[in-house]
């Protein structure tokens, strides 16, 4: 029988497991000690914790509460601190995307029925770098729900975490409401579509939903339009488009969405405005410029990045 004077030959001593779990464990005992958390409060998040694995809700509440960050930091490390040089902010793709969309026009409309409901979006900017330079030829792939809240052209088994939360509408068209648009000589595009709606987060009534009642936070998804923007020479962009004067910006499960992802819409309800448009009732516009890095930058000097850290 082993015995702690006998070293194990068949795992290895593993460093940098070894430093963030130092790491990890001195904040759990930083928040505690802040907080006071007391022995009462320590056990019932525990129970909380083992009932999430039993329901089968654990996955989903760590994705939603905790991974977000972690994602952000490992998969789109490459737009970690935007503050640095303008690079737009980076967002996780979540569940719903599906690769393979069909590029549509610049200007163009994104794939919907020509009756779709909701109300009228333009949505215009400029893909540029870091350096100011507007990038011809960028591709923006998006992808977004449709008015009531849902999803197309995702199957059952890719359906996934969305399980169960009615943001799925399995008669879709496969492509609805997603498309690629290439910019223009300019660097410029414009689409239309309709406002998204509100994805649910939780089943209602689940353990997870009983939690964001109890953090104040709703059991919902801010509005939202996705985005994989691509250019050669340059990292890929994961984003998504959030709307001015939605109140879950503040409160969405996942916790407040970063100002920056938050953009004005102007009203147009003139008549000669939306007729000029063909259109035959009041519409929105919104501008996102979309702002990518270049490959190649420093990435060790970069002091947020902990040199060295990732090369282990
Ligand atoms: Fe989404």
């Amino acid at each position: 029988m082993a015995t702690t004077d006998t070293p194990r030959t068949d795992i290895a001593f593993n460093q940098r497991l070894r430093v963030v779990f130092d790491d990890l464990q001195k904040a759990f005992g930083d928040v505690a000690l802040r907080h006071g958390i007391t022995h009462e409060e320590l056990g019932q998040a525990i129970t909380y914790v083992q009932k999430l694995v039993g329901s089968g809700e654990f996955m989903l509440a760590t994705t939603l509460l905790v991974a977000n960050r972690t994602i952000e930091v490992s998969y789109g490390r490459a737009y970690a601190h935007p503050e640095k040089d303008g690079a737009s902010t980076w967002m996780a793709t979540g569940p719903a995307y599906v690769p393979g969309a069909p590029e549509i026009d610049n200007p163009g409309v994104l794939p919907m029925a020509p009756d779709e409901p909701g109300g009228t979006l333009f949505v215009s900017g400029t893909v540029r770098s870091t350096s100011g330079k507007p990038l011809p030829g960028a591709v923006i792939d998006l992808w977004q729900t449709t008015a009531d809240g849902r999803y197309s052209g995702l199957t059952p088994e890719q359906a996934g975490p969305l399980e169960g939360l009615d943001v799925v509408d399995f008669d879709l068209p496969k492509y609805h409401l997603r498309g690629k648009i290439v910019t223009d000589a300019d660097g410029r595009y414009e689409y239309r579509t309709v406002v998204p709606g509100v994805e649910a987060s939780a089943v209602p009534g689940s353990l997870l939903d009983d939690l964001l009642h109890m953090l104040g936070r709703a059991n919902a998804r801010a509005r939202h339009i996705h985005a994989h923007i691509t250019h050669d020479d340059h990292h890929m962009l994961t984003h998504q488009i959030h709307f001015d004067g939605d109140p879950l910006v503040d409160i969405v499960t996942e916790g407040a969405i970063a100002r920056e992802l938050i953009h004005k819409t102007e009203l147009h309800d003139d008549a000669a405005a939306w007729e000029a448009r063909g259109l035959t009732g009041p519409y929105r516009t919104l501008t996102c410029d979309y702002i990518l890095r270049p490959i190649g930058f420093d990435e060790v000097k970069d002091p947020y990045v902990l040199e060295g850290f990732w090369k282990q």
